[in-house]
This record gives C-alpha cells, structure tokens and sequence, in this order.
C-alpha cells in the first residue's frame, strides 16, 4: 500500500520568520492529524530553506527545494546543487514546475538533467508534468504529457526512477482556483500510470506516487485524492495557511 503525499509548494512566499512559523505550525499538528500515514514536505524558497530545515529537523515533516542545477559545483553563478541541498538537510527537489517551464523558459532537457542530478545527488526529485489551456483544448494532454515524461526521463533506469514521485498539474489550474474536476485528474494519472508501465514494469508503474496539483483546496482534496490513481497532492496556495494545508493532509489519509 504506497503512503499518501501531499507537498506545499510556498513558491516566492513568506520571510524569514514566517517561513519558519508555519513549518513548526505544519510540523506540529500534521503529526497528531496524521500520524505516520501520510508522507508530508514543505518546499520553502531557497534563501529559507536551511532555517525550516533545522526548525522542522525533529519532525517527520521533510523538505524540499523548488529547483536544482545539474552541475555538481563551480562557475554557475546563481544556481543551487543537489550536493548544497542535502547538505543542509533537503530531501525533495521539484523539477519542471510549470512556472519554470512557462515563466523561466525551461525546456525537458534541461528538466532531465535535473532530474538525473537530483537522484544522483542523493535527492528524491518529483518531476511535474502537465498541458496548458490550449493543449487541453485541442485534445493533445495526452501527447504533451507523454513528451514531457519520456524526456524528462529519459536515460533513467526503472531503479532510479523510482525515486521519483510524478507532479501531474495542469497549467491551467494551476493559481487560478479551476480545478480539474476528480474525473479529468483521475484520467491522465491513469494514462501516466499505464505510460510508466510501458516506459519501465507494471511494478513500477503501480509503486510510483503520483500526485495531483492545481487549485487543490480543503474542499475539493478529499474528492481528488479519493481517486485510484490520485496518490496525492502538490499544493500550492492552500500550502500558505497551514489549517488549509493540514485539512489536506487530513484529506489524505
Ligand atoms: P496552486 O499551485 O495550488 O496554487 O494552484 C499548485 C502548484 O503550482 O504546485
């Protein structure tokens, strides 16, 4: 039976107290909520990433990084390695955000080389996929979609994948407070699921958690991840007020 996994995705929030606030918040009450049932990580901005790490080091709370680089060290001015992140006690990294494949301009190769150097570095990437409006309107989820796993993935064997845990977030649901309805999320974790199969083994397909992001709210998370293939969620907005975010962690369990 995999253990749900619900993520809060802060993106460019909170400040240096406020970060650290509402980790021990979560921390505190998502264990006496929870138990040990549910998986659980915060993925703060990188300048607070180290404080929410120490502050949530005695929790069963993990942390994540937003982004990573791929080189190990040297001359990349501005940019965070896998090695950096465990370092000060990182344990996801999301890679392929949407924000970053539309806002930043990343393209899948660069998300697999991240991907690669976030298992190779001792991290536990989750790899987010997902269509735009557009893309959904012209009937191409499925084929963005298998674009997007086959080259995020590409050149991993079924070992290291299964480190990863899958983000399906549709772009357009994502902040905009539309939600996939559990029917539309449940199809495409499906179709990923039955793609995993294909890419690697049934095993691996059926093992990996793949988890449903955008627009996920205390009202509609019990609904999405009640869903077969909705093994949990990535949280964005909801992720900033810790009641909302611990109703989802309740959602899942
Ligand atoms: P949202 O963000 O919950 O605010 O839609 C989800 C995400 O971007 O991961």
């Amino acid at each position: 039976m995999k253990k749900p996994f619900v993520a809060g995705n802060w993106k460019m929030n909170t400040d240096s107290n406020s970060s650290v606030e509402l980790g021990k918040c979560i921390a505190s009450a998502s264990l006496e909520a929870a138990g040990h049932d549910v998986t659980v990580a915060v993925c703060p901005p990188f300048v607070y990433l180290q404080a929410v790490a120490r502050a949530l080091s005695a929790s069963s709370v993990a942390v994540g990084a937003q982004d990573i680089y791929y080189e190990p060290k040297g001359a990349f001015t501005g940019e965070i390695s896998a090695s950096m992140l465990k370092d000060i006690g990182c344990t996801y990294c999301l890679c392929g955000h949407s924000e970053r494949r539309h806002v930043i301009g990343e393209t899948d190769e660069l998300i697999n080389k991240k991907v690669a150097a976030g298992i190779g570095g001792g991290l536990l990437p989750i790899l987010c996929v997902g269509e735009l409006r557009a893309e959904r309107e012209a009937s191409q989820t499925n084929e963005v979609v298998t674009r997007q796993m086959k080259n995020g993935l590409a050149g991993l064997s079924a070992e290291k994948v299964s480190a990863v845990t899958i983000a399906y977030e549709p772009v357009w649901a994502i902040g905009t407070g539309l939600t996939a309805t559990p029917q539309q999320a449940q199809e495409v974790h499906d179709f990923i699921r039955k793609l995993l199969g294909q890419m690697y083994d049934g095993r691996l397909a059926e093992e990996i958690r793949i988890l449903y992001g955008g627009s996920v709210k205390p009202d509609n998370a019990a609904d999405l991840m009640g869903q077969r293939d909705i093994d949990g969620a990535l949280v964005g907005g909801a992720s900033l007020k810790a009641d909302d975010f611990l109703a989802i962690i309740q959602a899942a369990v």
